[in-house]
């Protein structure tokens, strides 16, 4: 088989990955847990074709320019490494949520190309392995592989990638993220990572997430989310801390956000169980139950700002699936 096709789901971090111990590997400074988000998908097929002069890369219709198609082709070149061909790829992906926003679009595109890839080069790589290829693309795309709720932890090369710590279906947990801005960020994760070290807040955001994390990991194995979600938003709002004493400093927030923010709280204040996070751009995802997921997406929808909810409970880890995009 030359040909592969497969699914990913973005995820949403508990504890965030912010900040680098090794840029090219992509070793983090510090673990990190998240959940995978079913509502979400990329769907990438990759074909290692002979006679091919380049690799041809198309995204949500369009060539890949830059950048972009820099980083799938250095991906693409791992891959072929480990298979041992030069064979070029042709590579077509789509998203149903949009790129660039905060909503870890690099997660779920490098679990995707990363699995098709593997498959479609003929490699057979188990998850453990998965997750370590697909972190040497984008870090945050290693607890994509897998499903559920993951933990990222390890020090070296070999033993950095993401484990399953509770399966989808153990808890019925629900992720409205609120979209207040649709623009593409001026500053990606990418480059955002390598400015953590210049925060004077960097080194006690690190300090703490060790006792965060383990707060967060009894939380989830509790399913307990009035312990899980202080602790979500301690850390969510650390990391933005760090981003904005950066230098330069990096502010993703939009009055809106902030909107979202205090509405979140004052809606606890009233007996209504959300809490929120947010990655690098202005987008609030907000956990709650399944049960009280209609009453937080309505309210969050009449906020003043809010242009759409996305509503999404945990996914499964990347899979193959038998069409293609081609
Ligand atoms: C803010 O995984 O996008 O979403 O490894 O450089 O590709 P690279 O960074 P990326 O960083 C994600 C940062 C975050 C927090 C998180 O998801 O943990």
């Amino acid at each position: 088989m030359d040909k592969a096709t497969a699914v990913a789901n973005p995820n949403i971090a508990f504890i965030k990955y912010w900040g680098k111990a090794h840029e090219a590997l992509n070793l983090p400074a510090n673990p990190s847990l998240s959940m995978n988000l079913a509502g979400l998908t990329t769907v990438t097929t990759v074909e290692f074709r002979p006679g091919l002069a380049a690799d041809s890369v198309v995204i949500d219709g369009e060539p890949a320019q830059d950048q972009a198609r820099q980083r799938v082709v250095a991906h693409l070149d791992r891959v072929r490494a480990l298979a041992r061909t030069d064979r070029r790829a042709l590579v077509a992906s789509r998203n149903d949520f949009p790129a660039g926003t905060g909503l870890a679009s690099s997660a779920s595109a490098f679990a995707a190309l990363t699995l098709a890839a593997g498959r479609a080069a003929g490699l057979v790589l188990d998850e453990g392995a998965l997750s370590r290829l697909a972190r040497r693309a984008s870090g945050s795309a290693c607890r994509s592989v897998v499903g559920g709720f993951a933990l990222w932890e390890g020090d070296g090369d070999e033993t950095s990638f993401a484990r399953q710590v509770a399966p989808p279906s153990f808890w019925e947990l629900r992720d409205l993220v609120a979209i207040v801005g649709r623009e593409h960020k001026g500053v990606g994760s990418q480059q955002g990572h390598a400015l953590a070290a210049s925060s004077p807040l960097n080194a006690a955001r690190l300090e703490a997430v060790p006792g965060l994390l383990a707060l967060a990991l009894d939380a989830v194995r509790a399913r307990d989310l009035s312990a899980l979600g202080p602790v979500v938003e301690a850390d969510a709002l650390a990391m933005h801390g760090v981003m904005m004493t950066s230098w330069p400093s990096l502010l993703y927030w939009l009055p809106a956000t902030v909107a979202v923010l205090r509405a979140v709280r004052a809606w606890r204040e009233e007996g209504l169980d959300v809490f929120f996070t947010l990655d690098a751009g202005p987008n609030v995802h907000c956990l709650c139950e399944a049960a009280r997921a209609d009453e937080a997406e309505r309210r969050l929808r009449r906020l003043p700002g809010v242009l759409d909810v996305l509503a999404s409970g945990p996914g499964g880890g990347v899979r193959l699936v038998d069409y293609d995009l081609f």
